[in-house]
């Protein structure tokens, strides 16, 4: 394919952000991955890298610089991050201020974590095939538990008084709940699970249930159901084939998604998009910075490589996003493996093949 006429659509901004730990592993191989898809497809991808991460702060004390959100949204049209925390940052304030701080300040309020399973032999369910483990979670982004809310009184003393509060917004709670209808009814899909724990939390996760009451009556061709969070994370293992679209608070997400990453074949395959509609989004792959694998290069890359065919997805570049997948499946197909996935590959033999795979088969359109 001629790379002659690049439209504007064919020409995207990315900052990089490798992080901590196997973050500054894997990132390589993705955009290794990323050149390889946008040259075979005729597109143009501007890398700009930021070393923000543990080793910045513990230099001198920058995480996110003050103008960083206002520089993405002139600047870019998308995040790529790797991962973020390090051993000797144990307060992890790095991380809250850069990731966190970015999910919040760009107001991705969508984290879209899908758990597929390519081959069934990286399931550690027994008897279960692609066909039984296809789900997205969709994890409120910006607001619940994790919104830094709350403070210590006493700290350090016998008396001491910790309080989190859980911040839900009738606002926020809507707009995640419709996003995933809206997702559903695109992909024509039939199945919504909304998951709270409103038997418990009276009052937050009460809010949960009256905003999907009222939002699932707009979508009547959508079989919407409702588990609370404990059934919900049993059935995953039970019966991960009653899943189509999960969408859950902030922190259930969270856990929900390792949860289905594993189901999947691994964290270190599992991609994620933390997207706000039409706007500069940020993409990462949903395990972290992994400091017990670190710097020995095993670290799984695929959940990056296939992070990168979520963010041209966004974008609007199927055709490269569908050759990465393809790369991605050959490649668990040949046991062209990290040892995550049983095969004996490094990261970066890993990032190789994948890239090599899409240089020669080409991007079909
Ligand atoms: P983790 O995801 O880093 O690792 C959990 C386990 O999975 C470890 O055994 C690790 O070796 C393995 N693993 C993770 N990614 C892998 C990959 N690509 N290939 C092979 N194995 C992989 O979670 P953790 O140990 O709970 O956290 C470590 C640090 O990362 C902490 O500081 C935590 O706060 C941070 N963290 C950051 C993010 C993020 O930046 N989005 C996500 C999760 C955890
Ligand atoms: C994730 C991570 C983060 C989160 C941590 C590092 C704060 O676990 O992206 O899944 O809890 O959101
Ligand atoms: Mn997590």
């Amino acid at each position: 394919m001629s790379s002659a006429s690049i439209s504007s659509s064919s020409r995207k901004r990315l900052a990089v952000i490798p992080g901590d730990g196997i973050g500054k592993e894997v990132i390589p191989e993705a955009v290794k991955v990323l050149k390889a898809a946008a040259a075979a497809g005729g597109r143009e991808v501007a890398l700009s890298e930021f070393d923000w991460g543990a080793d910045r702060y513990l230099r001198d004390g920058v995480t996110l610089p003050a103008d960083a959100v206002e520089m993405f949204h002139r600047d870019f049209d998308a995040i790529l991050l790797g991962a973020m925390g390090d051993p000797r940052v144990p307060t992890n304030v790095h991380a809250a201020d850069i990731l966190l701080g970015l999910r919040f300040k760009l107001d991705l309020y969508v984290n879209a974590r899908p758990c597929v399973l390519f081959d069934k032999r990286f399931t550690p369910l027994k008897d279960r095939s692609e066909k039984d483990v296809n789900f997205i979670v969709f994890r409120e982004n910006t607001e619940g538990l994790y919104v830094q809310m709350g403070g210590n009184f006493k700290k350090g003393t016998a008396d001491e008084i910790a309080i989190q509060e859980d911040l839900n917004t009738r606002k926020g709670v809507e707009r995640i709940i419709r996003y995933a209808f809206d997702f559903a009814r695109r992909r024509g899909l039939q199945r919504v699970c909304m998951s709270d724990k409103s038997n418990a939390l009276t009052f937050g996760h009460d809010l949960w249930q009256r905003v999907f009451k009222q939002v699932r009556a707009e979508y009547a061709e959508i079989e919407a159901s409702h588990q609370y969070i404990d059934n919900l994370l049993m059935q995953m293992v039970r019966d991960p084939s009653q899943f189509q679209v999960i969408v859950t608070s902030n922190l259930f997400g969270d856990i929900a998604s390792d949860l289905g990453a594993q189901l999947a074949g691994g964290l270190g395959l599992a991609p994620s998009g933390n997207i706000h509609p039409g706007q500069v989004s940020l993409f990462e792959p949903v395990h972290g910075s992994a400091p017990n694998i670190a710097g020995k290069g095993v670290a799984n890359p695929l959940g990056s490589i296939l992070t990168v065919g979520m963010m041209f997805e966004y974008w609007g570049w199927q055709s490269e996003a569908d050759a990465i997948d393809r790369a991605v499946r050959a490649a668990l197909k040949e046991g062209k493996t990290p040892g995550e996935l049983g095969g004996t590959l490094g990261t970066r033999e890993v990032g190789d093949w994948v890239a090599s795979s899409i240089s020669k088969a080409g991007v079909s359109r």
